[in-house]
């Protein structure tokens, strides 16, 4: 099984509230059934989150009752999205449940711990796939707290012992500086703890979830001996469904 995050600069406008990538989505869950291999989803959020928790400082926890009503609003656009999502992964044929992660899991202080993780076992057992996504989860002690889609991610690869996970992202990997602003930046091809530690942190940091350094620690952890998590472009045709296969293409490679 491969576990695969669609991230929310590819399936939504990043700039524009609540703009569903419709066209992109249907072709990334086309190359899932053409890779032949089986896949478990999980989505970030895009401008169905980022946006309404920046502007209420959701990722800070319960800090002012008038966040409330942020939290509602942000649980309500990411459904919405997510079940666009699964709209799309069902029209091609794969049978998809959305499951918020608030339905499983908790936070405590940040951290997402497994609350009940039964029905999400219980799903994947009967071969329905679980579509997990960033969301506003209930936190222990800040109240609530964002549960990032990398951080579902790390959970549900511990859960499902998946062969292979892979961030669908909007640029072909880590480059050493950001590539949106300098153009001498180069992609990274492969990356490892040691690695990560001499990278610039010249990079873009405008969401509430840290940008693409923070990724690549995310995608280490998910590092095991015979597991290698890598970044894809995910606006290219095609790229998905040659990571999915193993073929040379521009990413990045986190390995141990
Ligand atoms: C963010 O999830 C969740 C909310 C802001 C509610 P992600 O951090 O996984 O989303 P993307 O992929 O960056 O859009």
């Amino acid at each position: 099984m491969m576990l695969i995050k669609l991230g929310g600069s590819v399936i939504t406008d990043k700039s524009r509230y609540r703009t569903f990538n419709k066209d992109r989505v249907a072709s990334l869950c086309k190359e899932i059934v053409q890779s032949g291999k089986s896949a478990m989803i999980v989505h970030g959020a895009g401008s169905f989150g980022h946006m309404v928790a920046k502007q209420y400082g959701l990722q800070n926890g319960l800090v002012d009752f008038r966040q409330v009503i942020a939290v509602a609003q942000v649980q309500n656009d990411v459904r919405d999205l997510s079940s666009m999502v699964v709209k799309e992964l069902i029209a091609c044929g794969i049978p998809a449940v959305s499951v918020p992660p608030g339905s499983c899991f908790v936070m405590d202080d940040g951290e997402l711990v497994i609350g009940d993780d039964e029905p999400l076992r219980a799903l994947a057992h009967i071969g329905v796939m679980p579509v997990m996504f960033g969301d506003v989860v209930m936190d222990r002690k800040k109240g609530f707290g964002i549960c990032s889609g990398d951080q579902a991610m790390e959970v549900m690869a511990r859960m499902f012992k998946p062969e292979k996970v892979i961030f669908v992202s909007d640029i072909d990997g880590l480059y050493t500086a950001d590539p949106k602003t300098n153009p001498d930046a180069e992609l990274i091809p492969e990356v490892t703890t040691e690695g990560l530690k001499r990278i610039s942190s010249e990079h873009t940091m405008d969401d509430v979830t840290g940008g693409v350094v923070a990724k690549m620690e995310a995608m280490l952890r998910m590092c095991d001996e015979g597991r290698d998590c890598i970044l894809v472009n995910g606006t290219v045709p095609g790229r998905l469904l040659s990571a999915m296969r193993g073929e040379e293409i521009p990413c990045t490679i986190a390995r141990l």
